[in-house]
């Protein structure tokens, strides 16, 4: 979702941006041997722990074997020649025979939840062997788990579009006026049911991969589903006391997951669907006492409501679902008010049960999704595992995606045991409660450290800005934490993935405003500021960057890493701010999913941008990757204007070996409006999955949408825009990319 005033920026932490170490030389020792050798596959192997990793390493493809797309503004799927796409589900699709085929018009009576969610993101497939088991093998059945990120553009699942005070469809901008007056009970459950996370089986056929209706795998999770509290077992409790509501008491459970973004996909063979954009669904509302003025800090760090609005005001990002009744606890959660004598008699805790990574068992449809809170609470993009080895800890990397958020890490305290596979979330119960939990900070040398949240911090545990009482709370306010201990603030981490060759672990930064970056604010891991060439998107860093970093000793649990940039998004005719040396066939914008096919060792990196969508949608692009350190340093000339001044800077930093037309190219677009989001294989390579998140998003009105994908290809009935998981395979039955 490209939510662009979703990312309000909440961090007003005085973290540095670096300006104080620009001057900084290289200085490691190690980075200098890799960068004047400029090192290549064959010296991988002379880096200290990678020869570990060789011998057992698939290999990456020798070259892309498709041409380059050109750019698009058709409203379809534009893919290379010689592959072709099929939908295999679309948002409204039913479930099962329970519900009617959907119409597309907002017609449904029913509550969406036994429907295909709205928004598909990141997406994941489990196969399943003849026993019902999970198994890594391609055995032509399996279930796919789609996250449904949704937000607040739920305009098309209503006849005329969202109901705003009293309006229907009047409001047909991402935020209406919606607290005043009350919101029809049928559209917010409708609303409340399109998010969350789908289940479902799918089989491969001759005509190749089909849903399969009525499978009693099937399964909607949504963001009334209820969930188990988890996390380490020495804090629970202070963990729990701080998510007591009405509805329990107790803190044990909670209900429901909200915009679930990227994903992660556990060793052990179960789902993690991340939790994001949860803060702007809720609101303050009725009386009660002013708030005590830590709970005030703990809201405001995350962008929630911490006062009621004035009389007759709305808060711009609520949905209004409070509104529908104040008595029933389905829509009365929405309240954070302090409506009642204690936590335990209103929803004003509510919000603190929701930011986490949620696990689910996929092949398990009884089972109960849990809230691993030692992951941290955040707006988490995702949850990218390191290679696991056996023997060692698990690190799962995980953005915050708000302008100047931080990146983090969880290491497991628990030793990777492969016996564990198929262990569902009991497994995750070993691996996921227990363990350490860092900010990461990115150092002007080219160095970056893990910092460990804890309240053996000093730093923490005397941090001015949030009292924290127990470590129980350093998990439900992570951004405090990482504030207190200098956390470097990053151009809106969005995904994490792992290259299966070596290890290293690459991060989208998507982009960031003119408000938080300047020529005079820039650092080496986040040094440009300037402004979109054609003006589309104004100032700051418009297109984002990739940044990647290796574990010392390659080991999950380091404390330190070595770091550079991958890639610079750009467009083309960007002068200065083109630091990868994109071209007309390259160039590309705000970049966010991110994913390596363990088959062909292609990285994969899908866009959801605003910078360059006035001259092709978003896209999805192949990069054949080197390491960390085969490139050198680059000097970013900055140029913007600043409150009317123009600002000049340089920043010096470390960027990837440029890879060129012969190693980066465009291999899809999407259909208007859209973003491309979510990517995975079978094992082979030879079908890839892909989700088309809300194409049409710029429409103004229902009647005359800005895309008809894609009824428009022949895919359910014709008409509005819907979001969809595609199948591409090639027509000669190859290899995806090669
Ligand atoms: Fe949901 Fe950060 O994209
Ligand atoms: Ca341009
Ligand atoms: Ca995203
Ligand atoms: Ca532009």
């Amino acid at each position: 979702m490209s939510h662009p005033d979703h990312e309000t920026l909440s961090n007003t932490s005085d973290n540095p941006h670096f300006e104080t170490v620009l001057s900084r030389t290289l200085s490691s020792p190690s980075r200098r041997a890799v960068l004047r050798g400029g090192v290549g596959l064959a010296g991988l192997a002379l880096l200290p722990g990678c020869a570990s990793l060789a011998p057992s390493a698939p290999a990456t493809a020798a070259r892309l074997g498709f041409e380059s797309l050109e750019k698009s503004l058709l409203d379809d799927v534009v893919l290379p020649p010689g592959y072709r796409y099929t939908v295999l589900h679309a948002t409204g699709d039913a479930l099962d025979a329970s519900v009617p085929p959907y119409s597309n018009t907002g017609a449904e009576a029913d509550d969406w939840s036994r429907r295909i969610g709205d928004h598909h993101d990141a997406l994941e497939i489990y196969f399943i062997d003849t026993q019902g088991r999970y198994t890594e093998t391609d055995t032509g059945r399996a279930v796919i788990v789609v996250n449904h990120e949704s937000s607040a553009d739920a305009h098309f699942m209503h006849p005329n579009g969202q109901t705003s005070n009293g309006v229907s469809g009047k409001k047909f901008t991402q935020f209406g006026d919606w607290d005043l007056g009350s919101r029809p009970q049928l559209e917010v459950l409708k609303e409340i049911n399109h998010h969350g996370v789908s289940v479902v089986e799918i089989e491969r056929g001759p005509q190749g991969w089909r849903m399969k209706s009525g499978s009693p795998l099937n399964r909607r999770i949504t963001a009334q589903t209820p969930a188990r509290i988890a996390g380490p077992a020495g804090h629970l409790q202070d963990i729990r006391a701080q998510m007591a509501t009405r509805w329990n008491a107790s803190g044990e459970m909670s209900r429901g997951t909200l915009n679930n973004c990227g994903h992660g996909k556990t060793p052990w063979g179960t789902y993690l669907a991340c939790e994001e954009n949860w803060a702007f669904y809720f609101q303050m509302a009725g009386t009660g006492p002013a708030l005590p003025p830590k709970e005030v800090a703990a809201r405001r760090r995350y962008g929630l409501p911490s006062a009621a609005p004035a009389a007759g005001q709305a808060r711009a990002t609520s949905q209004g679902w409070h509104t529908v009744s104040a008595t029933d606890d389905r829509f009365a959660r929405w309240n954070l008010g302090a409506t009642g004598a204690s936590p335990a008699e209103d929803f004003r805790n509510e919000a603190n049960t929701f930011g986490y990574n949620v696990e689910i068992d996929p092949l398990k449809p009884g089972s109960t999704p849990v809230k691993r809170v030692a992951m941290g609470r955040m707006a988490h993009e995702g949850a990218a595992c390191s290679l696991p080895k056996a023997g060692q800890p698990l690190a799962f990397y995980m953005g915050c995606d708000s302008r100047n958020e931080y990146i983090y890490k969880f290491v497991s305290a628990a030793a990777w045991d492969p016996k564990d596979v198929g262990g569902g979330v009991a497994a995750g119960d070993k691996y996921l409660n227990e363990g350490k939990l860092y900010a990461a900070r990115f150092n002007a040398d080219g160095t970056g450290e893990w910092i460990e949240l804890t309240l053996a911090d000093p730093r923490i545990a005397r941090y001015a800005g949030f009292k924290f009482d127990n470590q129980g709370e350093i998990y439900v306010h992570t951004r405090h934490a990482a504030d207190a201990v200098g956390a470097t603030k990053m151009d809106r981490p969005e995904w994490a993935a792992v290259n299966p060759r070596n290890g290293e672990v690459y991060v989208t930064l998507t982009n960031n405003s003119a408000a938080n970056r300047t020529p005079g604010r820039v650092d080496a891991a986040n040094p440009r500021a300037y402004t979109d060439v054609d003006g589309k998107k104004g100032a700051g860093n418009p297109n984002g960057h990739i940044i990647r970093f290796r574990e010392n000793g390659d080991r999950a649990a380091a404390t330190g890493f070595r770091w550079d940039i991958f890639l610079f998004a750009a467009e083309e005719d960007a002068g200065d701010a083109n630091l990868s040396g994109l071209t007309a066939k390259n160039s590309f914008s705000s970049p966010d999913g991110l994913w390596f096919s363990p088959t062909t060792g292609i990285c994969w990196i899908q866009t959801d941008d605003g910078a360059m969508t006035d001259e092709t949608h978003c896209m999805m692009l192949a990069a054949l990757p080197g390491q960390v350190g085969d490139g050198g340093k680059v000097t970013s000339k900055n140029r913007m204007v600043v409150n009317g001044i123009e600002q000049t800077g340089t920043q010096e930093t470390f960027v990837g070996a440029a890879l060129g037309e012969a190693r980066l190219r465009r291999f899809l677009i999407g259909p208007k409006g859209c973003e491309v989001t979510g990517v995975t294989e079978a094992p082979g390579g030879r079908a890839l999955f892909v989700n088309i998140q809300h194409p049409g998003e710029d429409s103004k009105n229902v009647q005359d949408p800005q895309s008809q994908w894609p009824g428009n290809r022949g895919y359910g009935p014709s008409g509005r825009p819907r979001s969809a998981t595609i199948v591409i395979t090639r027509t000669d039955g190859g290899v995806i990319g090669t």
